[in-house]
């Protein structure tokens, strides 16, 4: 069986056909994945600009749905069913993907799959390397996201800590911007930080060790925090005399760098300790991060546990993604109502 996929929560209008192959271990194949990048459109605004985001997603979905299937070669007739990103995200955004979807199941005659971009990112790991092995504890990490999700059975996720304030991948847009670096700022400082000394200047690690009011059911201390580290280098940059050498701006990005991954690898992998994981992986957008990839691999292999990452092409937003959750959920037989709505807020 075919299934489009569509994805329109932030600044990316993404479409793609994912097939089932019938194998248990290694359950879906992309035969598409077509990304229409709003990028050049909000970096003139160092961000995302959602009603320019919803407008731009009108524009492209025709386009992006078509060349799809031109890259599939396939046609409507043969899908089996259409999986839309629901929530959470930029509700014009949403909107504009939930419509298409919509109009696109009832005219094809087919059923309509609601699915959480979350469980989209965790299942971007089942899609490149196979099924995990159970239970897993997955670190979804990306600019509105930074949270931990305990997979015990397949398609079931259980959320075991967010951060508290900003996300990972927010801290180093935020910080690449303060820096003069353009966005978005996330590959640009991992670039510089590899040519910098990630002990040059002192920056602050947060631990967490009471609940969240806000989230009384989570322990509370395998939660993030961001936004003092992100205060802490603006702090240094203006208490220097003169604007930061290329070396300096260089050491800073190193050391952020090097406090912020330090932070996600270790809240992962004391999860994993404590739920017994029998595997770990890392999905969403900062999964692109070089030093990210390098301590989960190594760290792994020191715990002898199995990690799992998606290539680059899956760590950001795409459809594939959600085209691979939508079928995880059709086979489970949860399919949408007509009147579904976006849901800027959804929770997983
Ligand atoms: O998953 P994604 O495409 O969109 C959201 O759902 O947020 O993630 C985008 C985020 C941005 O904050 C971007 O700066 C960050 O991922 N990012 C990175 C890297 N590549 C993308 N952050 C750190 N290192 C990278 N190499
Ligand atoms: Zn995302």
């Amino acid at each position: 069986m075919l299934i489009l996929g569509i994805e329109t929560s932030c600044d990316e209008t993404a479409a793609a056909i994912v097939e089932e192959t019938g194998d248990a271990s290694r359950p879906w194949a992309i035969r598409s994945n077509v990304i229409a990048s709003q990028v050049p459109i909000h970096r003139e605004w160092g961000g995302v600009v959602p009603e320019l985001a919803s407008r731009q997603h009108i524009r492209d979905i025709c386009g992006v749905v078509e060349r799809a299937f031109d890259d599939a070669k396939a046609t409507w007739r043969d899908l089996g069913a259409v999986a839309v990103t629901q929530g959470p995200g930029l509700v014009g955004s949403l909107l504009v993907g939930v419509s298409f979807a919509k109009a696109a199941a009832a005219a094809s005659g087919v059923p309509l799959v609601a699915v959480h971009h979350l469980a989209g990112h965790i299942e971007s790991l089942v899609l490149q390397n196979g099924e995990m092995p159970l239970p897993a504890v997955v670190l979804v990490v990306s600019g509105g996201h930074t949270s931990l999700y305990l997979v015990d059975r397949p398609g079931h996720y259980e959320l075991l800590s967010r951060t508290r304030d900003d996300a990972a991948g927010e801290a180093y847009d935020k910080v690449a911007k303060l820096l003069g670096l353009g966005y978005p700022g996330g590959p640009i400082v991992d670039r510089l930080a590899r040519t910098g000394n990630d002990r040059a200047i002192s920056l602050p690690t947060t631990r967490l060790t009471h609940p969240d009011r806000n989230a009384p059911e989570l322990r509370g201390d395998l939660d993030f925090s961001f936004s003092g580290l992100k205060t802490a280098v603006l702090r240094h940059v203006r208490s220097q005399a003169a604007p930061l050498s290329e070396r300096e701006i260089a050491d800073v990005c190193a050391t952020f760098q090097r406090v912020v991954i330090t932070v996600l690898i270790d809240r992962l992998f004391d999860a994993a300790r404590r739920f017994q994981a029998r595997s770990v992986g890392i999905a969403g957008g900062v999964s692109a991060n070089s030093r990210l990839r390098e301590e989960l691999a190594g760290r792994g292999e020191r715990r002898e546990v199995p990690t799992f990452m998606p290539s680059l092409q899956l760590s950001t937003d795409n459809a594939a993604m959600i085209a691979a959750a939508g079928l995880r959920k059709f086979r489970a037989g949860i399919i949408a109502p007509p009147d579904l709505n976006a849901d800027a807020a959804l929770v997983l």
